[in-house]
């Protein structure tokens, strides 16, 4: 198998003065391959996507047409902006000859800070086409303020921890041996029980979109990760409502959901030659977005106790929100 290199974190002299000082101000602490991850506004990151944030924060214009789709890293991403992409665009492509089918979702629906404003301050949108379907890990209050004060519309993916940590790990070990070395699967754990990890802390991430949700229903869209594995169709209707393409009579009469349910599925993408082969402009294999797809992996790897730690911490951190998740299928 072909061997992948990811982007190292940037050293800091890399970046400019001024986001330099500003690193040099900020907290830190060591990531789970060493390298320096920075508390900026709340959220621990690596420097080159501190940077990354605040050049989408600054220059970002938000079209009312917007579609952002939001998540923690490892929580559905892929899944979402395949679901995404087809529901918008269901009546420009048939469903048979779908861009899904010969490009990887992760192209057909870019990530702002994590691929666009890494690679330019201040990258030219005004191509996309209309509504402008794009992807971030941002926090909400982070969120640029022309998405904010917009009316775009937001859609959040949420997914058990447990199973989010274990997907990252599973993800950043593919990179074990080359131009990372990562700590154990326990000291990892119990850095993120402590909320250091990449966008952490998690909880902190969810319950941002989970209020905001609750806050503005019309204008942000939260979904778990759970409640799609369980019930896809009800979730596609959901999304197609909420993103104002709610499917017909007909479409309904004629099976689109089903299909764009299968066209999405986890067995569907993972097995297109598009997703087998080839690399993001990330550097990242396209395989690599598609690993089990299934609720409770967690089991595989974290112990009972390892796991009703999370659960306590998470039981503190979420207290009053309303807001669980199920962690078996
Ligand atoms: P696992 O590592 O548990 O298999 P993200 O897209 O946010 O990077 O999240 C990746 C996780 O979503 C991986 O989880 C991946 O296998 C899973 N995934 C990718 N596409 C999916 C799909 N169509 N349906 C369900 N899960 C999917």
């Amino acid at each position: 198998m072909e061997k992948q290199k990811i982007e190292a974190a940037a050293p800091v002299e890399e970046l400019s003065n001024e986001i330099q000082e500003l690193l040099l101000n900020l907290p830190t602490e060591k990531n789970w391959d060493g390298t320096s991850l920075y508390q900026y506004q709340g959220c621990w990151n690596r420097s080159q996507y501190v940077f990354a944030t605040i050049s989408f924060q600054r220059h970002f214009q938000a079209k009312e047409s917007d579609i952002i789709l939001t998540s923690f890293p490892k929580s559905g991403t892929t899944w979402l902006k395949a679901l995404a992409f087809t529901i918008v665009n269901r009546s420009r492509y048939p469903l048979e000859n779908s861009p899904l089918i010969t490009t990887p979702p992760h192209q057909l629906v870019p990530f702002l800070e994590v691929d666009l404003y890494l690679k330019n301050q201040s990258p030219n949108l005004e191509d996309f086409p209309n509504p402008r379907i794009l992807a971030t890990h941002v926090p909400y209050a982070s969120l640029p303020n022309s998405i904010l004060n917009s009316d775009c519309h937001i859609v959040y993916v949420a997914r058990n921890p447990l199973d989010q940590f274990i997907s990252h790990w599973k993800f950043l070990s593919g990179f074990q041996d080359q131009n990372m070395n990562l700590v154990s699967v326990v000291e990892a754990f119990e850095m993120i029980c402590n909320g250091v990890q990449s966008y952490g802390p998690i909880w902190e991430h969810i319950l941002g979109y989970w209020k905001a949700s609750q806050e503005q229903p019309e204008k942000v869209l939260f979904l778990k990760y759970e409640d799609m594995k369980e019930d896809i169709k009800l979730n596609v209707k959901n999304l197609a409502n909420f993103l104002g393409c709610p499917f017909t009579e007909d479409e309904e009469r004629q099976g689109v959901v089903e299909e764009i349910s299968k066209l999405c599925s986890f067995d569907n993408l993972k097995t297109l030659e598009v997703n087998k082969n080839g690399k993001h402009r990330t550097g990242f294999r396209n395989d690599t977005f598609f690993r089990k797809g299934t609720v409770g992996d967690w089991r595989n790897y974290l112990t009972p106790s390892m796991a009703e730690r999370m659960e306590k911490v998470l039981e503190e951190k979420l207290s009053g929100s309303g807001l669980s998740f199920k962690k078996e299928s």
